[in-house]
């Protein structure tokens, strides 16, 4: 038996890095799977790959662009989703600018009142707005899985992205309020990724790879795919008695 056989999960930022890995994991662990991107970031349809992956692999996806910024573009691809699958069992909101955009890259008092606004947009109103559309869905389907993406910035301090640090602690406490208010039939957690080996980072991979991994206890960045693995757990019924929790997944960084 598969993890999520029959189960339908959208997947936001699933064209590239952690949401391309949890895309083709979950759709191999027998998930229907809705990938939503759109090219904004990199300049052409990856979410419409990572679909066409999945298909040529024999398992069942579709891509939705959508802006998830944009209210009335989620809604839609909410619509497209159950229109093409009936139903929705788990949300991984795992989208973000993050730091694959140069407005990420600024202290407080250097970031213009727009940036700011983008930064927030970019990581907190998409979840928001996804939650808004996919939670009845999840009720009609009897329940499910909802697994936000918070940053190892949000537990500790990082100087120099301060609209994406206060954007991922209000990843986190966003998780805690959705997982009360949803329980006992829709589980939330949130996933905080360390430094991982995705296209948001190579550029500061190439200039601060070593000297980031000597503040990591296991010594080396993580693969997206060991960063998918903890959102498979919590996607499926494994993870059972899990929701309102805050999961670091940084090799021990924020542990120092
Ligand atoms: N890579 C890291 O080191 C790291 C560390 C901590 C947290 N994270 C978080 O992990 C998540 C995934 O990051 P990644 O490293 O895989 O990044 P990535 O850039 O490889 O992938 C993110 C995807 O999200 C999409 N996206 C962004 N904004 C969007 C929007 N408004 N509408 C639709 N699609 C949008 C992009 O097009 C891209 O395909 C993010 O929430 C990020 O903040 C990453």
């Amino acid at each position: 038996m598969m993890r999520l056989q029959d189960k339908v999960a959208v997947i936001t930022g699933g064209g590239s890095g952690i949401g391309r890995a949890a895309s083709l994991l979950f759709a191999a662990e027998g998930a229907r799977v809705v990938v939503v991107d759109y090219q904004g970031v990199y300049g052409r349809a990856v979410g419409q790959e990572t679909a066409d992956e999945i298909k040529n692999q024999g398992g069942e996806a579709i891509y939705v662009e959508t802006d998830l910024g944009v209210d009335e573009q989620v809604a839609a691809m909410v619509r497209r989703a159950v229109e093409e699958y009936g139903r929705i069992d788990v949300l991984f909101n795992n989208a973000s600018h993050g730091y694959s955009s140069p407005l990420t890259m600024t202290t407080l008092l250097d970031t213009p009142e727009h940036d700011w606004n983008e930064v927030i947009k970019n990581n907190l109103n998409s979840i928001f707005f996804c939650t808004k559309y996919c939670q009845p869905e999840m009720a009609k389907a009897g329940g499910g899985s909802i697994i936000n993406t918070g940053s190892s910035n949000a537990l500790v301090a990082v100087p120099g992205a301060d609209a994406y640090t206060a954007a991922k602690g209000g990843v986190v406490s966003l998780t805690r309020i959705m997982a009360m208010t949803y329980a006992p039939d829709i589980r939330v957690n949130c996933i905080c990724p360390g430094a991982v080996r995705t296209p948001m980072i190579t550029t500061m991979l190439e200039m601060l790879e070593d000297y980031l991994i000597q503040n990591i206890p296991l010594q080396r960045v993580a693969e997206p795919e060991e960063i998918a693995r903890v959102a498979l757990f919590l996607a499926s019924d494994e993870s059972s008695y899990v929701t309102g929790a805050i999961i670091p997944v940084d090799g021990g960084w924020t542990t120092l």
